[in-house]
């Protein structure tokens, strides 16, 4: 093979031309965010964080091409330039004849979930992501998890944990009924699943048996580029095509996407939905219009979309993905080495420690991946992220707390910002946090807000209520 197999390691194909200093705030200040924070992550402020891995979402470095692009940003109300070389980028990377340009991932999300979904219907998908189901439930939808079950187990070693089970959607199928299933939701890179592939066989599969139900696919491809490395590495039929090659071929069995261009896609704000039917986009950017802005920017300035079609471009490069997924299996590795329990394999956008192993001590009720990313934080300035009982939120029709089998923590790696040496920083603070894992407690809500709670909900330490 090519490049690849020549490349000693994983080393960046970059090298640093601007920096940004962090700082690491004093123990004391660390207790006294995190408390002040609810012991939520995402309500601390960032100047009292020292390696951020709450997400990668929105929060990758951008190469000097795409700020020299930011210059060339095109603000006319109407018909900017950068709306025609996004349509163009999208066009020849993904393969999508039509393009709505939106804010960001969700505002696609609700366009499309308002278009097809009808009151009453169902929508199978390879495991939930938290945005995606609220918007299907918000247009009166039901989320059905179809993906195979080994996606929910931590120890499984499956090369392709984001497949369909075939017979799971056939049988919801013949259940309901095509016509009460307006789309198959389909991710790639499986983000709550730990960032977990999809296998092109698979999805082939999944083609076959809706095109003859006639029901369309709908590809969430947040993060389809390390998906397709996945396919690349471990799909023997796929070793020799190049990563642009299999993204456009993942896209080519699907009928419409939405993206979250903040993350595969290398920018710090924007997405798109993209879709082939006509009709489907001239209904689209209508209602484009009314939530999101003009259809010729959906929301993001021009400098904005110049920068996304070439992150585009950027996030196919072969050099590129294997240095990113590489330092994510990087960090996987060490702290496997330690003997911390982790979601295997090694996703593409992080680690993910699996809390109910880590503090087999704490209920899922008692909040252990909460806890857990809480003295995380304490322990190092770390910040990650609750992907558990938390997130998973509550059932639509009975309010109750839903308990999923993962209760994860997610250690998310940003795109080009950090070093090896950050990485080690982190494995050893996960590492110390394990030492003393007995002497961890459990967390309990003092605020819930009703949509997507792990955002804004508050907590305080079980029995230590001042
Ligand atoms: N789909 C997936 C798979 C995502 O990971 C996200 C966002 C979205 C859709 C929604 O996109 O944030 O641009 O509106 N994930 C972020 C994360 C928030 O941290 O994983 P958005």
């Amino acid at each position: 093979m090519s490049n690849d197999e020549q490349r000693r390691s994983w080393a960046e194909p970059y090298k640093i031309k601007m920096v940004e200093p962090v700082r690491i705030p004093s123990e004391q200040e660390r207790e006294e965010a995190i408390r002040d924070a609810g012991y939520n992550t995402f309500l601390l402020q960032s100047r009292d964080v020292y390696i951020d891995l709450l997400t990668d979402s929105g929060t990758s470095a951008m190469s000097d091409q795409q700020w020299a692009g930011m210059m060339l940003g095109d603000e006319s109300y109407a018909g900017s330039r950068n709306f025609y070389h996004l349509q163009d980028a999208v066009r020849h990377f993904y393969g999508y004849d039509f393009v709505v340009p939106t804010h960001q991932g969700r505002g696609a999300e609700h366009i499309i979930s308002k278009l097809m979904i009808e009151e009453g219907d169902y929508i199978p998908g390879n495991m939930y992501f938290t945005t995606t189901k609220l918007h299907q439930e918000l247009a009166g939808g039901t989320f059905v998890d179809v993906i195979i079950d080994e996606a929910h187990d931590p120890q499984s070693e499956h090369p392709f944990k984001a497949n369909v089970d075939v017979g799971k959607l056939s049988d919801l199928i013949n259940e309901v009924g095509a016509d009460r299933i307006p789309y198959v939701s389909i991710a790639t890179a499986v983000n709550m699943a730990g960032g977990q592939p999809i296998s092109l066989s698979n999805l082939k599969e999944v083609r076959e048996l809706t095109q003859h139900h006639g029901i369309p696919i709908i590809h969430d491809m947040t993060r389809v580029a390390e998906n397709a490395y996945f396919i690349k590495t471990r799909e023997d039929e796929y070793s020799n095509w190049s990563i642009a090659e299999i993204v456009r071929e993942i896209c080519r069995h699907t009928d419409g996407a939405t993206m979250s261009a903040k993350k595969d896609a290398l920018v710090n704000i924007g997405g798109f939905l993209a879709m082939n039917d006509k009709e489907l986009f001239e209904r689209a950017r209508n209602m484009c219009v009314v939530y999101e802005g003009l259809h010729t920017y959906g929301g993001m300035a021009g400098r904005d979309m110049e920068a996304l079609a070439i992150g585009i471009s950027e996030s196919v490069d072969e050099d590129h993905i294997h240095a990113r997924v590489g330092q994510v299996q990087y960090l996987g590795e060490k702290i496997m080495d330690a003997g911390v329990p982790v979601v295997h394999p090694i996703g593409s956008h992080g680690v993910f420690l699996d809390a109910k192993r880590f503090l087999p001590h704490l209920d899922q009720d008692e909040l252990p991946a909460q806890a857990l990313a809480a003295e995380l934080y304490v322990d190092s300035g770390v910040r990650s992220m609750e992907r558990g009982f938390v997130s998973a939120g509550r059932d639509k029709d009975t309010d109750e707390n839903i308990h999923p089998e993962l209760e994860l923590v997610r250690l998310t790696i940003p795109r080009r910002v950090y070093t090896q040496a950050h990485m080690d920083v982190v494995a050893e603070s996960v590492e110390a946090v394990y030492d003393r894992r007995e002497e961890i407690g459990g967390l309990e809500f003092v605020y819930e807000p009703e949509y997507l709670r792990f955002f804004q909900s508050r907590f305080e330490k079980i029995n230590q209520q001042a």
